[in-house]
């Protein structure tokens, strides 16, 4: 048996709880989601090979952010929910069969809904008798921050819902975003690493004028407590339409896990024509009652998964190469690139660990004498 790898799982520990303020307090992450990913996935391997030794620790059933004191306080009706991921197939088949099992029924007993994953801010909107009273952060998920004012100034956001019978109250929940050429445009500063940095930044304003001259949009992706719902997802969002709330124009529904990996793949193609940054799809038993029925393991609804894309991988031309020596004398090549945005961050510098690497990737001989001579 293995020992347990004490020092490592603290050190992973710290390290995810460092990004995770980096992104949800300080809107400014370091790594990719799929750097973060790859901790997260870690961490959960040791606490599955050593549950006994990492009984103490349960950092992932603390959603995202404290709420700032920037802002006041809002206690959400309803805990607003994270979702566990799937980063394969085989993992999906798991998702699927804990449904059935949970309900005791076959898999052709249950249909899908599909969305993409949008790389936003999730937001609450509590409309009362049709009218936008409240809007607020997602926070730690039953805490979040009062953002009512800046949300009012989103022209996307209904501030009254098109509809004669609204219900007496209803949380309606999704993400708010910048898309990818509106960030280009906002950020010629280099201010924010990021659309979704962006967004964040942009709505969390103390001055709401400044928050309206931002591109801001929304797409609803969920409720929260609702008395009068539809008998599905899909047709309670279809609802939502129809009240002048945007839902996503890739909304699907789909029969089986079949169907879904085919949506998959076809969104996958073509995430970089999408105007907005994804980095998955969404899918979620489309029964409500089913979902009701199912409910929540931890912070994740047991009726929802994320299935993630792969890490995006692009090209762009390397401006100069520099030479980083650090204390110890260590010689570190680093390329500066032109900006480009891969899966939501902003990347204009990468490490290039050693001079055969570079020689691969750029397709040039870098003769190591004109790299001593800059190193001296
Ligand atoms: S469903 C039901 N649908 O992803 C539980 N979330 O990792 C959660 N997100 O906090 C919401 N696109 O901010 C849902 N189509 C989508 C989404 C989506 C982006 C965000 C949301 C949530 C986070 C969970």
């Amino acid at each position: 048996m293995e020992k347990f790898p004490k020092k490592k799982f603290q050190e992973l520990v710290k390290n995810i709880q460092y990004h995770n303020n980096l992104y949800y307090n300080n809107d400014s992450p370091e790594i990719s989601d799929a750097e973060y990913d790859t901790l997260i996935n870690e961490y959960k391997n040791i606490k599955k090979l050593f549950p006994e030794e990492t009984m103490q620790s349960d950092i992932l059933n603390k959603i995202g952010g404290r709420a700032s004191d920037l802002f006041s306080k809002f206690n959400h009706p309803t805990r607003m929910l994270s979702l566990d991921n799937a980063m394969s197939e085989e993992d999906l088949k798991n998702f699927q069969k804990k449904i059935s099992n949970f309900l005791n029924k076959k898999g052709s007993d249950f249909e899908f809904s599909s969305e993409p994953k949008i790389d936003g801010l999730s937001v609450n909107l509590i409309y009362k008798n049709g009218k936008l009273v409240t809007a607020a952060t997602r926070g730690d998920g039953q805490i979040g921050e009062n953002i009512t004012d800046n949300v009012i100034t989103i022209k996307d956001i209904p501030k009254i819902l098109k509809t004669k019978s609204p219900p007496v109250s209803i949380e309606i929940r999704g993400e708010i975003f910048i898309t990818k050429n509106d960030f280009m445009k906002l950020n010629t500063e280099n201010k924010f690493a990021n659309p979704r940095n962006a967004a964040s930044g942009s709505l969390r304003q103390l001055d709401s004028k400044v928050t309206a001259k931002r591109p801001l949009k929304f797409i609803a992706h969920g409720f929260g407590s609702f008395t009068e719902e539809k008998s599905s997802y899909y047709d309670q969002l279809i609802e939502f339409k129809s009240w002048g709330i945007p839902i996503s124009p890739f909304l699907k529904k789909a029969k089986n896990l079949k169907d879904l990996i085919k949506i998959y793949d076809e969104v996958n193609k073509k995430r970089a024509e999408i105007p907005y940054d994804i980095d998955g799809l969404v899918y979620k038993v489309n029964n409500l009652s089913f979902q009701n029925r199912l409910g929540i393991v931890g912070k994740s609804p047991r009726w929802a998964i994320a299935h993630k894309f792969a890490s995006e991988t692009a090209q762009t031309e390397i401006k100069k190469i520099d030479i980083q020596i650090g204390r110890t004398g260590s010689v570190t090549p680093v390329a500066r690139l032109k900006s480009i945005n891969i899966g939501g961050v902003l990347v204009s510098n990468a490490t290039l660990h050693n001079f055969e690497e570079i020689e691969k990737k750029i397709f040039v001989r870098v003769t190591p004498l004109l790299l001593k001579e800059q190193v001296m």
